[in-house]
């Protein structure tokens, strides 16, 4: 049993989780790599139906971002189709150079497939919760891109991943300047939820 203040502690800290966006982070600040470290090994305790760990990171960091940069553009520009837009593609050139690091997310499929793919999906989302959090404890700003070309399945085979595999998404991370203090807003909790006491 964790203790009163403890357990203030770790409510603060999901209470305060808050998406930052790379043009909010201190540009060319980088952090230290075993916090990028810890920041996994968090995720990888996410809870996982048989144990499948379906999490897979490519981290990109130093020269690794640009070279991130320039395969992302280069992917979307070539597999976008009708979805591409300009825009678009200057975010997808400029926010990995706004970063520290940027985690890129897969999903493997066990090759028995003991578990449906939905178990898989869900079990990421935990671990890219616990990368939130952990983000958040460390003071650095983060969020989660499921934008760009996260669902091209041309995509796949540049992350390690196969065709039953999938790419789940990329997390921004760098140090946050000048982010407003105000909590994420939301809805009360009360408001989704039933209790049924008889
Ligand atoms: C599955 C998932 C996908 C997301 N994809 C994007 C995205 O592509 N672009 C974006 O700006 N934010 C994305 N986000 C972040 C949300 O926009 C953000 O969580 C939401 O605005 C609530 O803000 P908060 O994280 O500060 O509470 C994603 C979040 C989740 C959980």
């Amino acid at each position: 049993m964790h203790n009163k203040k403890e357990i203030q502690l770790f409510n603060e800290i999901i209470e305060s989780r808050r998406s930052t966006f790379p043009y909010q982070f201190e540009k060319g600040k980088h952090i230290p790599d075993e916090i990028i470290h810890r920041i996994l090994e968090n995720a990888n305790r996410a809870p996982t139906h048989k144990k499948t760990e379906p999490w897979r990171f490519t981290i990109f960091t130093g020269e690794g971002l640009q070279r991130f940069s320039q395969m992302q553009a280069e992917i979307y520009t070539r597999y976008a189709g009708d979805k591409f837009k300009d825009t678009k593609l200057l975010n997808l050139i400029n926010y990995p150079l706004m970063s520290s690091h940027v985690i890129a997310i897969g999903m493997k499929r066990s090759k028995e497939q003991v578990v449906p793919e939905i178990e898989e999906i869900i079990a990421i989302g935990c671990a890219i919760e616990n990368i939130y959090l952990t983000v958040n404890a460390y003071g650095l700003g983060g969020y989660l891109s499921t934008g760009g070309i996260t669902y091209l399945e041309e995509a796949k085979s540049y992350f390690d991943l196969e065709d039953e595999d999938k790419l789940i998404g990329f997390f921004y991370i760098g140090y946050p300047a000048n982010v407003p203090g105000t909590f994420s807003n939301r809805q009360p909790a009360e408001d989704k939820a039933k209790w049924v006491f008889e």
